[in-house]
């Protein structure tokens, strides 16, 4: 028990009386008003709002009055906590704007502050992209095989069918390489590769050939004069369309993922026959977005199945072409678009992005090595 309290008068506690509490009120004013951070605040606070502070005791003794002194002692009090209170919110408030501007200033970063550190760059997910397809195909027996970008008529056109006048020759606004008969053009597209394998490998061939492309195509959000392809090539006895479907749906599925496959649909190229058109299973939806207008998927503009590049079985004026026997060996060959798989791979809007060369596009595809 504390100690008796010798002027304590449970009829008019002094505590209650007006003056006593316009004293409390003022000392808690000025305490606050005097406050210098939200840490002295919070002490003010405890010190004149809190359980223990004067006006809280003073409250407490309301109940030992005369039921008459009441309510002038009542509201008294009340209006009196009433101010501190508000007096606190006030000045909370003020130290808050204050920290706060103080903060932004001392936070401030200097954007023209040198760096202290060696940017380490990207690699261009160009280059990436085509080590990724190499390695999968790697890991299915094929050999990586160069061809060189500056390529006879014959090899990017003749070998492969494509004869002086064939109306498939325009389908290819080519490059040439000092004057249109020269006979030499910058390649419209990785199939002569296939040509010069043949030319100098026997079969069994399984090869793949990544590389840079020209057309003449104007620079726009979806075309580039220069572009990239990958080229696949196998040839061996026996080598059937359920081999090329088979080998794309295991690309298709180790690029894109588990269960993806791809869909084969008729066309014509000169140098495959029968030949095909290759789409991809969307590995977003799937599928599940065609004729769900509620659940529109952007990668595939909700048809399923998304362009990825041409296929077929290798023409056997082709294999002939390149010295081999048709009737004793067959073979598949595709090729696709690595800009493409980059667009719809990464949602890559303009192609442009990809051929500026700016650091800040490729940066955010990291190191992958
Ligand atoms: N060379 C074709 C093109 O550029 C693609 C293709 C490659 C088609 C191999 C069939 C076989 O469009």
């Amino acid at each position: 028990m504390s100690a008796p309290n010798s002027s304590y008068d449970p009829v008019a506690p002094s505590a209650l009386d007006e003056a006593a509490v316009r004293a409390a009120t003022e000392t808690a004013e000025a305490a606050i008003a005097a406050a210098a951070d939200l840490e002295q605040l919070k002490a003010v606070r405890i010190e004149h709002a809190g359980d223990r502070s004067p006006l809280a005791l003073a409250n407490r003794e309301i109940g030992s009055l005369a039921p008459a002194a009441r309510a002038e002692a009542g509201k008294r009090v009340g209006a009196a906590r009433g101010r501190v209170k508000q007096a606190l919110a006030s000045r909370q408030h003020e130290l808050e704007k204050e920290r706060d501007e103080r903060v932004l200033l001392e936070e401030t970063v200097d954007v023209t502050m040198d760096y202290d550190r060696d940017p380490v760059g990207g690699r261009h997910p160009l280059t990436t992209i085509q080590e990724r397809m190499a390695d999968i195909f790697v890991s299915m027996g094929y050999d990586v095989v160069d061809g060189p970008e500056v390529e006879s008529e014959w090899h990017n056109f003749d070998a492969l069918n494509l004869g002086p006048d064939h109306p498939a020759r325009s389908m290819q606004d080519t490059f040439f390489v000092e004057s249109p008969d020269s006979g030499v053009v910058l390649r419209t597209h990785t199939s002569p590769v296939q040509i010069r394998t043949m030319l100098t490998q026997q079969p069994p061939i399984h090869m793949v050939a990544p590389g840079r492309v020209f057309r003449t195509d104007e620079l726009d959000a979806t075309h580039t004069p220069v572009f990239s392809q990958i080229e696949g090539l196998a040839v061996d006895r026996g080598i059937t369309m359920a081999h090329l479907k088979g080998t794309l749906d295991h690309f298709a599925e180790q690029l894109f993922g588990e269960g993806l496959v791809t869909r084969l649909r008729p066309s014509y190229f000169p140098f495959t026959e029968p030949s095909a058109e290759l789409d991809l299973q969307c590995f977003v939806c799937r599928g599940s977005s065609v004729g769900d207008p509620d659940h529109p998927c952007r990668t595939c503009s909700s048809e399923g199945w998304i362009e990825w590049g041409g296929c077929g079985m290798v023409n056997p004026r082709v294999l002939r072409a390149c010295g081999i026997d048709p009737d004793e060996y067959s073979g598949f060959a595709f090729g696709m678009g690595l800009e493409r798989t980059l667009m719809f791979r990464h949602g890559i809007t303009d192609m442009r992005d990809m051929v500026e060369g700016d650091v800040r596009f490729t940066v955010p595809f990291g190191l992958e090595l």
